[in-house]
């Protein structure tokens, strides 16, 4: 089984700068840097630096000498990369001092990949041989088509978006990774888990990773959703952590990796690039990504406080009458007094003053929407005593429910 990539190479600016500027705002910036990138390129990097043998196919302009240069050192093999008359594709990257990033392109030579090109290459592979797709290169459904035919197995990445890529039959896919954005351009749900029935259902042989960022990834195979949490770091640059996680993810799978490994191996690959600077530069190989691994954190039990935190919150949210401290225990399956520490270390607040808070909001919701009487109000949130809740509402908002009402006005 061999691995194509048919992809992207970008010469990457990255500008580091305080924040993202801003629509009309004018920035200094504190340095800029050239890198090798582009999503094709990194993913090409990416499969050769776990350990797999990888053919890139594509087009650099006559100034991308740097990129074929690194490609060729991390032993990516470059039979089918064409240099074309003209400018290289690039990117023009910012990247704040939080390590957030916002990216534009230049396409360049990358939309210099023609459907006769597309041939000549694909007639150098066959049926189960893996095809690896971004969509940086022009004739992506051209591609994805003979591919189609030709039973190789088709992993796409649909990185950037377009309407195009919406208009594609994903059943010619074997596997598709992307993200939360891309996932619900398709789907139409905002919702991750929502977004992954959509494509149990109407795709159900179409394996689909989703990556959701500092939260890690959810992978469906065949009806089953494996959980990947993603590993602690300290961000300097995001640029290429998902094209890391994908090159190393299609490695392992050509590998025969089984994949729970396969996605944890992925994950710390990713994290290790996010720590660094640059997209191509900052991939790991296998080795560090082995040697790394002990040492990293999941952010699994990160993910896991917050939802209990929601859980907690939405029961007294919910609930703001009858809530009781008893009751929540149960529904968390905990001690009375362990979800009390709970409660505290999860929300910095008492069990007690939890409640009172919601209370108080919903009241507050209630002046400014119903016709309700301030006497109805108190009892509907759960409290007896008009005068105790007055105080404390007092002590919320500065105001007294009928001073805040006049002042927010009613609207029903
Ligand atoms: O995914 C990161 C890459 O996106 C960058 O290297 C840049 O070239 C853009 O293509």
């Amino acid at each position: 089984m061999k691995i194509l990539n048919f992809g992207s190479c970008n010469i990457d600016y990255v500008y580091s700068m305080d924040h993202i500027v801003r629509v009309g705002e004018t920035l200094s910036t504190y340095k800029l840097e050239t890198f090798e990138g582009g999503k094709g390129l990194n993913q090409s990097i990416a499969i050769a630096r776990a350990g797999a043998k990888v053919y890139h196919a594509g087009c650099v302009g006559e100034d991308g000498k740097m990129l074929t240069d690194l490609l060729s050192k991390s032993g990516v093999d470059l039979t089918y990369l064409k240099t074309v008359e003209g400018k290289n594709g690039h990117a023009i990257i910012q990247v704040s001092s939080k390590g957030e990033n916002s990216i534009f392109l230049y396409g360049g030579s990358n939309e210099m990949v023609t459907e006769d090109f597309v041939d000549s290459v694909l007639e150098n592979f066959s049926e189960g041989d893996i095809i690896l797709l971004q969509n940086e290169i022009s004739s992506v459904p051209y591609i994805i088509d003979r591919a189609y035919e030709k039973k190789m197995c088709i992993v796409f990445n649909p990185s950037p978006f377009t309407d195009e890529i919406k208009k594609l039959d994903l059943n010619k896919l074997s596997y598709v990774l992307l993200n939360e954005v891309e996932a619900s351009e398709f789907s139409g749900y905002d919702d991750p888990e929502a977004s992954l029935s959509y494509f149990e259902e109407n795709y159900p042989s179409l394996k689909v990773i989703l990556t959701l960022g500092s939260k890690g990834c959810i992978y469906l195979d065949n009806g089953t959703r494996y959980r990947q949490y993603a590993f602690k770091t300290n961000a300097v640059d995001t640029t290429a952590a998902g094209d890391t996680f994908t090159g190393y993810f299609v490695a392992g799978v050509c590998g025969g990796i089984d994949t729970a490994r396969n996605l944890k191996l992925a994950s710390a690959a990713a994290a290790i690039t996010v720590s660094r600077m640059g997209a191509a530069p900052s991939i790991p190989l296998m080795d560090e990504v082995l040697f790394t691994l002990g040492t990293l954190k999941s952010g699994e039990s990160d993910a896991k406080s917050e939802m209990l935190k929601k859980q907690i919150v939405d029961y007294v949210e919910g609930n703001v009458k009858d809530a009781s401290l008893s009751e929540l225990a149960s529904l968390l399956n905990y001690s009375v007094i362990y979800s009390g520490h709970l409660v505290k270390k999860l929300t910095g607040k008492p069990f007690s003053k939890l409640l009172q808070d919601a209370r108080c909001d919903k009241a507050s919701e209630y002046l400014i929407r119903s016709d309700m009487s301030v006497r109805e109000i108190i009892s509907a949130v759960g409290y007896e005593n008009g005068s105790f809740f007055r105080a404390i509402f007092k002590e919320r908002f500065g105001d007294t429910p009928l001073q805040y009402r006049q002042k927010k006005g009613k609207f029903i």
